[in-house]
């Protein structure tokens, strides 16, 4: 095994254990301090590009206004909804754009132990029950993500495509889970 490889092992390892052991009083505190690596990943995955390389300028909407008046309990599971929703866009091909793997996978991790994270803390909190008191504010999220999904998969998962998803979600994913978690406090 090469270095590289148990380095990442023992990163994960350290991460596996700060996740089982982390105080779900602390969770907001998590991922306050899990946004900017979060970032920083999806920054690395492929290099910066000029705006004339890529013209088209999708409008994906996001449900901004349902997410500032949704109640604390559909803040919690619009969290959950969020992180695994974006952890769903990035599992589509990305043999065109060419990116960096490693930071690709880092990224998915730290979504994954996010949404692991906030799982377990929902439902230590509200107990089994899983479901949104707003059905509104699912289905809006729901249909925003369909939106990066049919874009992507229409322009066949072009750079360009991929371009435009990731900046993005590098600019919802800050503001919304910041928004949330502002709803989770009062
Ligand atoms: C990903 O896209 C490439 C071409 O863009 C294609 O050859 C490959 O089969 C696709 N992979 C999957 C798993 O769909
Ligand atoms: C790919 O991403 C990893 C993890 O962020 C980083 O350590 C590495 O330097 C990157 N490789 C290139 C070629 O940018």
């Amino acid at each position: 095994m090469t270095t590289k490889v148990l380095w990442q092992i023992g990163l994960l390892l350290l991460l596996a254990s700060e996740i089982l052991t982390l105080d779900c009083g602390l969770i907001v505190q998590f991922q306050e301090d899990e946004i900017g690596k979060t970032r920083t990943l999806l920054e690395t995955m492929g290099e910066a590009w000029n705006p004339q390389e890529c013209p088209e300028n999708p409008d994906f909407g996001f449900p901004m206004v349902k997410i500032r008046t949704c109640s604390k309990e559909d803040a919690r599971m619009a969290i959950g909804l969020l992180l695994e929703s974006i952890q769903i866009v990035f599992q589509h091909n990305f043999t065109q754009a060419q990116w960096n793997v490693t930071a690709i996978e880092l990224f998915q991790r730290a979504l994954d132990q996010q949404c692991v994270m906030w799982k377990r803390c929902s439902t230590a909190e509200i107990g089994n029950r899983e479901t949104f008191k707003d059905f509104r504010v699912k289905l809006a999220m729901k249909k925003y993500f369909r939106k990066l999904h049919t874009f992507l998969k229409d322009r066949q998962h072009s750079l360009c495509a991929w371009r435009k998803v990731r900046d993005e979600v590098s600019i919802i994913y800050p503001i919304v889970l910041n928004e949330l978690m502002k709803r989770l406090e009062n």
